[in-house]
């Protein structure tokens, strides 16, 4: 039993003095390549971490949910508590009742019930109250997707609790409608799509309009390869401010080149992109279109000569995200180009940017090396020292116990 699963079953008794029914757990998300492209139809290609965020549940027969956290603000004595009956009157009209975090779990309580009713799911004698207890070793604000985490877990256990037999994808869209409406984060699908749908050793190359997944072997380790985090300590957070900006200007260069989403364009729309949008604009649109094709080209890289050669359009990625849409931050900057000059085969941000991690993939061997030539520019830069670690792509939700 891991240390979170300890606690999230000792959290569950301290609030219910009983034991759980099960553990259900799903990871946070690093993506590898493809950023900003999956609200415009595009692709990406994350992969599941080993950090995990568990929860313990267990039954209820009042109709009613609780949900308790380590990460709570608010003490576990004082558990959100809220009926079934009224979620939807509560999202997305008055989620501001609700304290922030407990908003991404009774947010999937919320979008599985509809899901559900879509789905022409008869689950109304099997929709019993329930208590939830979380804890979590995915690190808060480091963009490595502790919301699709919680998310995750939750759309994992509640599938299985309340009998509703839902494939993945759909999850993954609750967990989707959670952030978007219950939270107000307007972000895409890909960190519950990674939350879900992850493998070891794997990513999962995402089409973002079909929601079609292939699982993609990395092979890191065979090529002696680690991927190495970079927290900059430096904290985001998608509901407010940049994030939505740079979403309305995606909008606003496809309503002017006249196309459903960016994923319609290819590079050789962009000389005409350039020529009927003002200069922001046009970088923005330059990036989206530039990205989906660095996915694409990451993927055939990776299968036709492996891990290694991806290392060229991770740079290119993170020059584009600086460059042209603007969403990097000096940390990332110097954590990419540092890790870069103590030898990684490649680096850059991830997620959704204005603060949060890089990555950077690096030779077993060069690990200490680059870990310690960070610290030591982050250190002489007068920034805060960096949370360096090396993650492996792993499974996605599942039932522990
Ligand atoms: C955040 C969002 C994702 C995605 C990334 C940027 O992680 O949650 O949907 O848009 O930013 O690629």
């Amino acid at each position: 039993m891991t240390r979170t699963d300890a606690e999230a079953r000792a959290l569950f008794a301290r609030l219910t003095g009983q034991e759980p029914t099960g553990l259900w757990s799903a990871p946070g998300r690093v993506n590898l390549i493809g950023e900003h492209t999956d609200y415009n139809d595009g692709f990406v290609f994350p992969f599941a971490i080993d950090f995990r965020t568990v929860v313990a549940v267990g039954a209820r027969d009042d109709g009613r949910i609780r949900v308790v956290s380590t990460f709570d603000e608010v003490p576990v004595e004082v558990p959100v508590e809220v009926a079934l009956d009224d979620l939807d009157a509560l999202f997305p009209a008055r989620r501001d009742e609700i304290v922030e975090w407990a908003r991404y779990p009774l947010g999937v309580a919320w979008a599985l019930r509809a899901a559900a009713r879509d789905a022409g799911v008869d689950a109304s004698a099997s929709l019993t109250g329930v208590d939830l207890a979380f804890s979590s070793d995915v690190p808060v604000g480091a963009g490595l997707s502790s919301s699709a985490a919680i998310e995750g877990a939750t759309a994992a256990a509640l599938n299985d609790i309340w009998g509703l037999g839902l494939d993945r994808v759909t999850l993954a869209q609750a967990g989707r409608r959670a952030e978007n409406e219950a939270v107000g984060a307007p972000t895409g699908i890909m960190d519950q799509m990674a939350a879900l749908l992850g493998e070891s050793d794997a990513g999962i190359f995402l089409d973002c309009r079909s929601l079609e997944a292939d699982v993609v072997e990395l092979g890191f380790a065979a090529a002696g390869l680690e991927l190495l985090v970079i927290d900059t300590r430096v904290t985001h957070a998608h509901s407010t401010g940049g994030y939505g900006e740079r979403r309305a200007a995606c909008e606003r260069g496809a309503a002017i080149m006249g196309v459903p989403a960016l994923r319609d364009l290819s590079v050789d729309d962009l000389p005409r992109a350039q020529e009927l949008m003002d200069d922001v604009t046009f970088r923005r649109v330059r990036h989206v279109v530039t990205e989906d094709q660095r996915v694409l080209d990451a993927v055939r890289t990776l299968r036709a000569n492996g891990p290694r050669a991806i290392g060229p359009l991770l740079d290119a990625s993170h020059a584009s995200m600086r460059d042209d849409f603007e969403i990097s931050v000096p940390e990332l900057d110097l954590a990419v180009d540092t890790a870069r000059s103590a030898g990684a085969v490649g680096a850059r941000m991830t997620g959704g940017g204005f603060g949060g991690s890089a990555i950077a993939l690096v030779d077993r061997d060069l690990v200490p090396d680059v870990t310690a030539a960070v610290e030591a520019a982050f250190a002489e830069a007068g920034f805060a020292k960096p949370h360096v670690f090396t993650v492996h792509p792993s499974a996605g939700a599942r039932r522990d116990a």
